[in-house]
């Protein structure tokens, strides 16, 4: 198997700047989410596992080592297709033993939440004690949303202070648990039905807020019975524990959260008309589309099909005038990664956004609401950060992209990076990114996708790279 290593922070600097129009189709890397899962449900599954589109991504390829470890064997068999901007098309086999074994060393899950919470789900229902730790994001990021209900069905753990990484569990031994998670959160609610798969008994998670349900679709597609109910009190999944999982052919479709950046590129960069083949449209990953769509964007789904399990489509977006809207915190869940770039959209929009419901947004890779409105204040937009909420008033509320120039520090999150290398295409000088490295843990190959389409985008070469946060004076 690929067993690329960490990345490590560059301190290199890329920049966004402004060019032609954006023309092209391409397809999206592999969605992240469904390629954590595929690796893993996969090694819990007795046969093998046939995935193909993998995200070859270093938060995947960490769950792909790490599966490794607890007995599965995992392996790249094939690539399909290399061609610029066109991605690629990686075939994996994972042959699982029908179970997870205890692991000889530490599993690093690098920059990786998903992978790390769904893990340690997994894993906390097998008799083992396995250690995990991850990069300094990770290693500040809570687990105490996952550790809870795992204790409750009956896991131990030993963590450090603040419940945080690195800790070492304990698993096995577990009964089922009926969960509502007080969060609005897939991880947690996987974590509690992988759990519950080897649990004594039902186990079943209450949310109030629905949220993307790959694992139940998953689930389902690997051989085992859920009940799914909406219920007065929220959407109810149960599942009987000591269900075993076949082995299957998994398809990962294109992912939203990667394909929104070429979409919204092409949406603020005038003349721009870029098409995104075979893109995830889960409607519980829709959210941006739905709003960017109520913004006035041009924003054409097409070829709309099912793909193992899963609604996909093509989506085309043509430079659009946006406008501002107010988003209901409902719908937060819908398009939590995407709230980066679309406050990028806003901030080239005529009129005010309100974007709510973000409590969760300050637990991501990064603060990503502290750091989207520094960022944006920064490049010269108006903005207001609440608690929960991001207000952006674009260029003064008058529309057209704001001023640019300014250097980000991205505190090595990889959305942040992509978010302000696009809004660097509209604005009117170039804007910069730090620790451009981090890119490739969901979106390996961004920087080559996007200078197909006719972006500038790249390294930066240039002499002067401008001050933290500031503007860079004279550049452009
Ligand atoms: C994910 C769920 C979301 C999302 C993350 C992927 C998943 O996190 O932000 O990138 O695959 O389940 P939360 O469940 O913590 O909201």
């Amino acid at each position: 198997m690929v067993l690329a290593s960490e990345p490590s922070p560059s301190p290199a600097l890329w920049r966004g700047a402004r060019a032609g129009p954006l023309r092209g189709v391409v397809r999206a890397p592999g969605d992240k989410s469904i390629s954590h899962r595929a690796l893993i449900l996969g090694a819990m599954a007795r046969g093998v596992t046939q995935i193909e589109g993998l995200l070859e991504g270093e938060d995947v390829l960490a769950t792909a080592r790490a599966m490794a470890a607890f007995g599965a064997e995992v392996e790249r068999v094939e690539v399909g297709r290399v061609e610029v901007g066109r991605g690629e098309d990686a075939v994996w086999r994972v042959r699982g033993r029908g179970g997870l074994g205890e692991p000889d060393q530490i599993i690093d899950c690098g920059n990786a939440g998903t992978g790390v919470r769904l893990i340690l789900g997994a894993a906390a229902g097998f008799d083992l004690t396995a250690s995990f730790t991850g990069d300094a994001s990770l290693r500040g990021r809570p687990m105490a949303r996952v550790l809870r209900p795992l204790g409750l069905m009956g896991a131990t753990w030993l963590a450090r202070a603040g419940e945080r990484l690195p800790l070492t569990l304990r698993g096995g031994g577990l009964k089922g648990l009926d969960y509502a998670p007080p969060e609005p959160s897939a991880q947690v609610k996987s974590a509690v039905l992988l759990a519950g798969l080897s649990a004594a008994g039902e186990t079943e998670v209450i949310e109030r807020t629905p949220t993307r349900d790959h694992t139940e679709r998953m689930l389902r597609g690997f051989g085992a019975r859920l009940e799914i109910r909406e219920t007065p009190e929220g959407r109810r999944v149960r599942l009987l524990g000591g269900q075993g999982l076949t082995g299957r052919r998994v398809r990962v479709p294109g992912d939203p959260s990667s394909a929104a950046f070429p979409l919204v590129a092409a949406l603020i960069t005038p003349d721009s008309e870029v098409t995104v083949e075979g893109v995830l449209l889960n409607p519980l990953r829709t959210g941006l589309f739905t709003t960017l769509i109520e913004m006035g964007a041009d924003l054409v789904i097409a070829n709309s099909r099912e793909e193992g399990g899963e609604p996909v489509g093509d989506v085309t977006a043509r430079f659009s005038e946006l406008h501002g809207v107010e988003t209901p915190a409902e719908r937060a869940a819908a398009m939590i990664d995407e709230f980066p770039i679309l406050a990028i959209a806003a901030a080239c929009a005529r009129g005010v956004t309100r974007l709510n419901g973000l409590a969760e947004l300050r637990v991501k890779e990064s603060d990503r609401l502290a750091l989207i409105a520094q960022g944006l204040a920064a490049c010269g937009a108006g903005v207001e950060e609440g608690e929960e909420s991001l207000t952006v008033i674009g260029r003064n509320g008058a529309g057209g992209a704001p001023a640019g120039g300014a250097r980000i520090a991205t505190h090595g999150d990889h959305r942040i990076a992509m978010s302000f290398l696009v809004l660097g295409l509209a604005a009117q000088a170039p804007v910069r990114v730090d620790q451009p490295g981090m890119i490739a843990t969901s979106f390996p190959g961004f920087g080559e996708l996007m200078r197909d389409l006719g972006a500038e985008i790249g390294p930066d070469q240039g002499p002067d790279q401008g001050q933290d946060q500031g503007q860079d004076q004279g550049l452009g």
